[in-house]
């Protein structure tokens, strides 16, 4: 699973073989420039949700529900899922269970299918005191194991696992019958993600320890824009065969 915003990077993905897109809350950092995934939207998610469904007409497309869509009841939920949902989703995904357990039924029951999130989960990045690892004691262990339980239970078709020890990634995958895709989780899960720019090496700054940059997309960009200011200014750019006569 890739996370994407936009139409070129989407359609690269498909192209590659991708299995399933995510147009993922952190959209409001790496576009918008944003400090954290908690200014996101539902807006800005439904917008790239569409760019991404017009690009990939049979993809399945998961889309965040953003931080405050879903804990501000029922129907302000249920209206964030459904613009998602007309935007071009296939499914929601949503952070946490204690106190979403309702909501998760609800959206499953209106027909929706439903990811759950957890270990490291974004939006609750003020609580856990930042972006560190989770379930580093017997008892937070135990709390993302039950939460992942409890999301099965509920009806999640999948789970997206962050940044937890792959003894527990592991172990949440075979405790539980639905996918578990991770992120920071080691390799003993049903899955992987990752944010599109960041395993092309177009993010800058420290990545966490789990990204794995590909490419050095960044260095390449770099590049190519100097030479194009450097053949603009050499008067190399444009030439004649790129004139018209
Ligand atoms: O917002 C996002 O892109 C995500 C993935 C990193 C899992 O939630």
């Amino acid at each position: 699973m890739l996370s994407v915003y936009d139409a070129i990077y989407s359609r690269l993905a498909v192209e590659a073989g991708v299995n399933t897109l995510l147009v993922g809350d952190s959209v409001a950092m790496a576009v918008y420039g944003f400090e954290s995934t908690i200014h996101a939207t539902v807006e800005m998610i439904a917008s790239h949700v569409a760019a991404v469904r017009r690009t990939c007409p049979s993809i399945f497309l998961v889309a965040d529900l953003p931080f405050g869509s879903y804990r501000k009841g029922a129907k302000v939920a249920m209206d964030a899922v459904e613009a998602l949902a007309r935007a071009g989703a296939s499914a929601v995904k949503l952070e946490g269970v204690a106190g979403n357990e309702k909501i998760i039924t609800r959206i499953i029951e209106s027909g929706i299918p439903v990811m759950g999130h957890l270990g490291l989960t974004p939006q609750h990045a003020l609580a856990l005191g930042g972006y560190k690892a989770q379930g580093r004691t017997e008892e937070g262990a135990n709390r993302i194991s039950e939460d992942a339980k409890k999301l099965e239970d509920l009806g999640a078709f999948s789970l997206v696992l962050e940044c937890v020890s792959r003894r527990l990634g592991a172990h949440i995958s075979s405790m539980v019958s639905i996918p578990v895709i991770g992120i920071g989780a080691g390799a003993q899960v049903d899955g992987q993600v990752l944010v599109a720019y960041d395993l092309l090496g177009l993010s800058s700054g420290r990545a966490p320890r789990f990204v794995r940059r590909f490419i050095d997309g960044r260095t390449l960009a770099l590049k190519a824009f100097e030479e194009f200011f450097q053949q603009v200014d050499e008067s190399q750019y444009p030439s004649e065969a790129e004139s018209y006569s």
